[in-house]
């Protein structure tokens, strides 16, 4: 089987990026230590699905405009978790995936132009553009492999990754502008 194109693309980009996120860890291990997992790990109803997340303080950065968009991502997130029985081919998931990588690309973009006005230090806005970068690499290589059917994916597992490409990034990377308004 010929390998998809998108592998080709998005290979040399990952080669680095564990190495970018390690340094962006060893710049900011003095900072304040990573907020608690957000609500969407406490499910008080197992076995009914997974609960959506709620945009609650925990994950606010504290700029209205950021924090507006980061709400919109996870709209879109709540809507895949609401349709977590569905089929890989539902309606709400081509939907979302159709239209979130659009999303997400405007938004790295924005919140990319804020860094300077922060005063992020360059290896802090290298590595989170990388880890932008990695969010669209996998985000195309997605969607090839499902276009192709390259890979058996299930619905749980395009849930875990598009949790990580909103939430998780949220926690781990676009938290730590709050340290920087406050300064
Ligand atoms: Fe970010
Ligand atoms: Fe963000």
């Amino acid at each position: 089987m010929a390998a998809a194109p998108g592998r080709i693309l998005v290979a040399p980009r990952r080669a680095g990026f564990a190495a970018q996120q390690s340094a962006y860890d060893e710049a900011f291990k003095t900072r304040n230590a990573p907020p608690s997992a957000p609500c969407d790990s406490m499910n008080p109803h197992p076995g009914a699905g997974p609960s959506p997340v709620i945009f609650d303080p925990s994950l606010r950065i504290g700029l209205p405009e950021i924090d507006r968009q980061h709400s919109e991502l996870i709209d879109e997130l709540n809507r895949l978790i609401a349709d977590a029985h569905g089929s890989v081919s539902s309606e709400t998931l081509v939907d979302v995936l159709s239209s979130l990588g659009r999303e997400l690309a405007e938004h790295f973009r924005f919140e990319e132009s804020l860094f300077g006005r922060l005063g992020m230090h360059h290896e802090e806005v290298d590595a989170h553009v990388a880890a932008h970068e990695e969010i669209l690499s996998q985000y195309v290589e997605l969607n090839l492999d499902l276009m192709n059917k390259l890979r058996r994916l299930s619905r749980a597992e395009i849930l875990s990754m598009v949790r990580q490409w909103v939430t998780g990034h949220i926690v781990s990377y676009d938290l730590r502008m709050r340290g920087l308004l406050a300064n």
